[in-house]
């Protein structure tokens, strides 16, 4: 039988990764690609999910993670330290925890998801609450790693994306060639790098024919790339690409313009009734950032753009279970209250509108 070993030791050859090479790895990597036949249905699209909720942590920041948890324990480093919106923390202590090293963790004061603010404390992170955004985090933990003798784990950090880009491998592997489009969300835009990298490494090998075109999507209220500005104040619920001023930015300018990819945005709501979509009709829970990409697919369907019998991936980036409350909301902003009835098979048959047996 074969067992997954993580990322680096799956993709040694092309990771430069060697029987000497230090490996801190949970395993993660080797997530479903999972076909969505209500979304096919939906497009006229050959429609898959690429479930990243399936990573160790809950996230796709695993692929990245252990890569530079690897060289930054290599490099003899004791310390880490990342700015977050809730995934990378969670990520970042998780390994570090598992590589017996400290990770600081800085994150926006109350706008990171309760189930990623409870992973960084239970893996023992350094968490820090920021008054302020993201950005101000990522400001602030890029000067500490320069003056103090603490590793930068950000996407920024080349390592990251050598990683990510291990998806893209996967897909290629999975679909026996790549798609036609590839759909993901947008904060940093360091997986849409680690992406488009990855695609473009197959097309080269030979592995696949063709490079997708990167479609990336922001939130309508923080979608710097969208509007070719920083965006002051950032607002979205989508709290994981709750992001103004993207770290990535002058990389994925070249990959958009190198795979004839496009950024889109997309407003709160279409992002939650896309959640619901996918919850309900594929069987994938996915936090509302993720859902971002089964939003920006309806809407580039809607606009013409994907020819009927199109291979498209989603990268779903987290799970659901990180963020469950915006599922436990109905569209009027009221709470789903769940139907409670008495302890007898009778009520029950009758709440569940069952039918007897003749
Ligand atoms: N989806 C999720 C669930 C994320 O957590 C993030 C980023 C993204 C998408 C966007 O990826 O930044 O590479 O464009 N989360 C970071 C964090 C910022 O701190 O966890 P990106």
């Amino acid at each position: 039988a074969h067992v997954w070993r993580g990322v680096l030791r799956e993709f040694a050859d092309r990771l430069g990764v060697t029987d000497a090479s230090t490996v801190v790895t949970l395993g993660e990597g080797g997530t479903p690609l999972i076909p969505a036949a209500s979304l096919s249905r939906l497009t006229g699209a050959d429609v898959y999910v690429k479930f990243e909720g399936m990573n160790p942590t809950g996230s796709f920041k695993d692929r990245g993670m252990t890569v530079a948890l690897s060289r930054a324990v290599e490099h003899g480093a004791e310390a880490v330290i990342c700015a977050s919106t809730g995934n990378t923390s969670a990520s970042a202590a998780a390994y570090a925890a598992h590589a017996g090293i400290t990770a600081a963790v800085l994150v926006p004061e109350g706008k990171i998801a309760m189930g990623k603010l409870s992973q960084a404390v239970a893996h023992d992170g350094r968490l820090i609450q920021i008054r302020g955004n993201f950005d101000d985090c990522l400001e602030i933990a890029r000067e500490l790693a320069t003056g103090y003798k603490v590793h930068l784990v950000n996407s920024v950090n080349p390592d990251r994306i050598e990683g990510q880009k291990t998806a893209a491998y996967e897909v290629v592997s999975q679909l026996g060639d790549a798609p036609d489009f590839h759909f993901i969300p947008v904060g940093n835009a360091g997986n849409y790098t680690a992406y488009s990298r990855g695609y473009r490494e197959e097309a080269a090998r030979g592995v696949a024919t063709k490079v997708p075109r990167m479609f990336g999507f922001q939130a309508e209220g923080s979608a710097p790339l969208v509007r070719g500005e920083v965006v002051k104040h950032p607002e979205t619920i989508a709290s994981a690409i709750r992001i103004g001023n993207p770290a990535s930015w002058e990389l994925a300018l070249e990959a958009k313009s190198a795979t004839d990819g496009w950024f889109g945005a997309i407003d709160d709501d279409r992002i939650l009734a896309a959640q619901k979509l996918l919850a309900g009709t594929v069987g994938v829970f996915v936090e509302p950032a993720s859902a971002i990409s089964v939003a920006g697919l309806l809407d580039r369907a809607e606009a013409g753009v994907i020819p009927a019998g199109a291979t498209v991936v989603l990268t779903v980036t987290g799970h659901g279970l990180k963020d469950p409350q915006w599922a436990l909301r109905n569209t009027d902003g009221s709470q789903v209250e769940p139907l409670v009835v008495d302890a007898a098979t009778s009520e029950v048959a009758s709440a569940l509108d069952l039918t007897p047996v003749q």
